[in-house]
């Protein structure tokens, strides 16, 4: 065995490594996640996610190694998350894979997160080929763009507050769900009626998203129920809120494939793990739900497409927060 592409990730709250051959078949993919950590918080504590990568990334790389029957002598070059993240945790990732690439004279390929998540559709065993629009919609990121090979894409239009995931998380936290929230709320939402609340969708100009309103007016509708008629009312209320999200994100993926004029639209990140989404675009391509939220098989495949810096000269690599 030759040629693998070791992937690391650990721009947010989970570390991850994968192992995925120059085809794109996925020889491994660990995952450590540590949403139970942050879950006290109600969000992601920088601080505790760099100090839990640190803990976490040897073995999370030695149980990818494992799984794969595989060793760094099988490993033809090392892809890492460079940014977008928060940059304590992307330095420890990008730490590792410095250092397994550097002590074994390898190539390192610095990945950008978002198109990490796009290059989970180019794994078998069902690689899509561009063009394609495509919807990232996760915790951090909401844009729909323009692909066109493997290497990149082109941002038509992106959020202009909250990303559709934070959204999905805010609403799940004002119906008393534990962080992240949005998978329970996708449960919670089955057993509700969506007519039941009617939550506006926000119309900003282009094919650009706006989510901050929607919350608000959870707020407001949760506030006016009080604490008794909130538990009677909360499956409705997720079902309503979920069906606003939803909407939005299937009007602005479906406009802007009229404006590409592509017939292939698919739709990657954590939000695209959403049952109501995925019925909803019956038509579309979907990441493989396993590999919806973040993970380094994605890294790894995206790692394939973009430019490999020889060793030592990326020592000196730095990661970057926004992007
Ligand atoms: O891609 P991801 O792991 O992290 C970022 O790069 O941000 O996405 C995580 C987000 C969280 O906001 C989580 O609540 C959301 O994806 N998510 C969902 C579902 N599963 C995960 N949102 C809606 N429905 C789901 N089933
Ligand atoms: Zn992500």
């Amino acid at each position: 065995m030759s040629g693998l592409v070791l992937g690391i990730e650990t721009s947010c709250d989970e570390t991850a490594a994968a192992l995925v051959d120059e085809e794109g078949h996925v020889r491994s993919s660990v995952v450590a996640s540590q949403a139970d950590l942050h879950a006290r918080y109600g969000g992601v504590v920088p601080e505790i996610a760099s100090r839990r990568h640190l803990e976490l990334v040897s073995p999370v790389v030695e149980t990818a190694f494992e799984e794969a029957g595989a060793t760094l002598e099988d490993v033809s070059r090392v892809a890492v998350t460079q940014g977008p993240g928060l940059v304590g945790a992307l330095l420890v990732g990008l730490s590792a894979a410095k250092a397994l690439a550097w002590a074994r004279g390898l190539p390192l390929v610095p990945v950008d997160h978002l198109r990490g998540h796009v290059a989970t559709l180019y794994l078998e065993p069902d690689p899509l080929e561009p063009p394609f629009t495509c919807l990232l919609a996760s915790g951090g990121h909401t844009i729909v763009v323009a692909v066109r090979d493997r290497a990149g894409f082109e941002v038509l239009g992106s959020t202009v507050d909250d990303a559709a995931g934070e959204a999905f998380d805010k609403g799940a936290r004002l119906l008393g769900l534990a962080y992240p929230g949005g998978a329970e709320l996708d449960r919670l939402a089955r057993e509700g009626d969506p007519e039941a609340f009617s939550f506006p969708v926000a119309k900003v100009p282009g094919l650009d998203f706006s989510f901050s309103g929607l919350k608000t007016a959870l707020l407001y509708a949760v506030r006016e129920l009080g604490e008794d008629g909130l538990e009677a009312r909360r499956a409705d209320l997720a079902a309503a809120y979920q069906r606003a999200i939803v909407r939005a994100l299937v009007g602005r993926l479906r406009a802007a494939a009229e404006q590409t004029g592509d017939r292939t639209v698919a739709v990657v990140g954590g939000v695209a793990a959403n049952s109501e989404l995925r019925a909803a675009l019956s038509d579309a391509r979907f990441a493989p739900l396993a590999l919806c939220t973040d993970n380094a098989a994605m890294i790894a495949s995206a790692g394939r497409y973009a430019r490999p810096l020889v060793s030592p000269g990326y020592l000196a690599l730095d990661a970057y927060a926004s992007a």
